[in-house]
């Protein structure tokens, strides 16, 4: 069993993963980690040096090549927007939607300045505010893919214990 969670950048999915990981017993795997190990560059560093259409190849071919099984893996926020990453996702495993409306998304992302998110690098408010509305238009048919929508305002340990309850 494998549990995979999506959800647009700043929804929480490494923080939840890791908690539910550790309330599965299951090993948590975080793909962006993955990526700056392969690559041993940071996610922004690669955005720069090689641009975003090399960083989408490289973030598919690290998804493959993950293996074993009792894994909560969190994906980037645009890793469930590509036919083939879904594929490969629904074959594997169970995926799970956080959720959150654009104001939601706003507020966290805006207190985010960890200089990790390279899309959000040099926005100001009103910058990350149409961001989020172009990639959410574009990207809210590949999230509703996801096995399960889950509401991300609630608590970790409510969303835990949500989602574990779906996986009986
Ligand atoms: C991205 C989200 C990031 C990371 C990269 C691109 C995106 O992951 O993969 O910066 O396109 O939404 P998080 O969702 O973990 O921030």
């Amino acid at each position: 069993m494998r549990v995979y969670l999506t959800g647009f950048m700043g929804s929480g999915k490494s923080t939840l993963g890791q908690s539910l990981a550790s309330a599965l017993s299951y090993r948590f795997v975080d793909l962006d980690e993955q990526i700056v190990k392969k690559e041993g560059l940071s996610i922004s560093e690669i955005f720069e040096t090689k641009g975003e259409a090399y960083f989408r190849v490289v973030e598919s071919d690290v998804l493959q090549s993950i293996t074993g099984d009792k894994l909560v893996i969190a994906l980037g926020g645009g890793t469930f927007c590509s036919d083939e990453n879904i594929a490969f996702i629904k074959k594997t495993g169970i995926s799970f939607y956080l959720y959150l409306n654009e104001d939601e998304l706003l507020t966290r992302l805006s207190e985010l300045k960890d200089g990790k998110r390279p899309l959000l690098n040099g926005l100001d408010k009103a910058g990350i505010q149409s961001l989020i509305n172009d990639k959410l238009r574009e990207r809210k048919d590949y999230y509703l893919q996801a096995d399960y929508t889950v509401d991300g305002t609630l608590s970790v340990e409510s969303l835990v214990k949500l989602i574990k309850h779906q996986l009986k």
